[in-house]
């Protein structure tokens, strides 16, 4: 089997694709011959050592795959080779082949495409987590959605519209805020170009949105909260602007609002029954054709430092997939 390793945490650039022994599964593992695995921000920022999880060195990178169960090891009673799966297993999906715990691995229906499902559990998980279970999005509320156009941001708006919110769709370009409206939101603004506050106030009649999606941080977090409807889940997704934001907690007062964590990854392992449920609904809406993943370039496995370096300068639209022969 071929895989990329890193050896040295200092970014894409320190990655080598090299071939390596074929691992076989332990008990409770199954190994997955890769069709499709997914690029998510916290893979970049592990490769770069700037993760809260550090890998023992030398580790192969790639957190999220779909693909063939081609063996099964010890005790595993629910997959045998030939299924269909997808699975987020943290690591190891940068390769032709990855040994995970059965446990982390979705079966996938027939119909379900490779290139969508290893763009689906991690985006869609995170998004659904965050408005439907941390802040119970109701049918006809207003959700602003920053960051709009990337991985997590797409999927976020398309389970907002599931839900029937009205959504508001935030990001750096009119190209963004253009693949933004074709998946269905209702109104954009361009961050890069215009005042924030002041679109928001126009476009909520002075209210402000009920809840803000954030996987962005940085500079817009505080003008943003300061702009939150009265009774506003404010959603902590994540920092890709790279700085994490200080907010005035009087703001929290003076709205009624929360500011509410979201950890998809941890919601997972301490809550699996609830994450699973949450999948299958997922799941169902991806079959009915009411949630798709967005690709933004799917490109052969050797060429994964390119779709690192287009994650790392802002220019992915949607998720970026790499394939196996
Ligand atoms: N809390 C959780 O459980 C959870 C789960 C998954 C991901 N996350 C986090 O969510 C964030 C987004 O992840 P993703 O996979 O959706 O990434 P992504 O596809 O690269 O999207 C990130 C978006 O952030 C914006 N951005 C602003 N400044 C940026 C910068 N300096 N570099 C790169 N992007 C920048 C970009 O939109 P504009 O150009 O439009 O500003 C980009 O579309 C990450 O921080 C990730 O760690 C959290």
């Amino acid at each position: 089997m071929h895989a990329w390793i890193c050896d040295n945490p200092i970014g894409p650039e320190a990655l080598s694709w090299k071939e390596v022994p074929t691992p076989q599964p332990r008990p409770g593992e199954v190994r997955v011959a890769i069709r499709a695995a997914s690029l998510n921000f916290p893979d970049l920022l592990i490769v770069q050592n700037k993760y809260q999880m550090k890998p023992p060195l030398p580790f192969v990178p790639g957190s999220e795959y779909a693909g063939v169960v081609d063996a099964v090891g010890d005790g595993v009673t629910q997959f045998r080779a030939g299924d269909a799966v997808a699975a987020f297993g943290g690591m190891g999906g940068f390769a032709t082949h990855a040994c995970v715990d059965a446990q982390l691995v979705m079966p996938l229906a027939p119909g379900f495409a490779y290139e969508d499902a290893a763009a689906f559990i991690c985006t869609y998980g995170t998004s659904h987590h965050a408005l439907v279970d941390r802040a119970e999005l109701k049918s006809g509320e207003t959700v602003l959605v920053l960051g709009a156009a990337g991985g997590v941001g797409t999927a976020a708006i398309q389970i907002a519209k599931a839900v029937g919110a009205r959504v508001i769709a935030a990001a750096s370009s009119d190209d963004k805020c253009a693949l933004c409206r074709d998946l269905g939101a209702d109104a954009t603004i361009n961050y890069a170009s215009a005042n924030i506050r002041d679109e928001l106030k126009a476009l909520t009649g002075g209210k402000g949105p009920d809840v803000v999606y954030d996987p962005v941080g940085g500079d817009l977090a505080e003008p943003v909260f300061r702009s939150i409807g009265w009774r506003g889940r404010y959603l902590v997704i994540g920092f890709a602007q790279g700085g994490i934001p200080a907010l005035p907690l009087n703001l929290a007062l003076l709205k009624g609002a929360s500011v509410v964590g979201v950890f998809w990854g941890d919601f997972a392992r301490r809550e699996p029954q609830r994450n699973a449920q949450a999948l299958g609904e997922l799941a169902r809406w991806y079959a009915q054709g009411r949630i798709k993943p967005v690709l933004d370039q799917i490109l052969p496995m050797p060429e994964l430092q390119a779709a690192f370096a287009r994650m790392g300068s802002r220019q992915v639209r949607g998720k970026l997939v790499l394939t196996n022969p």
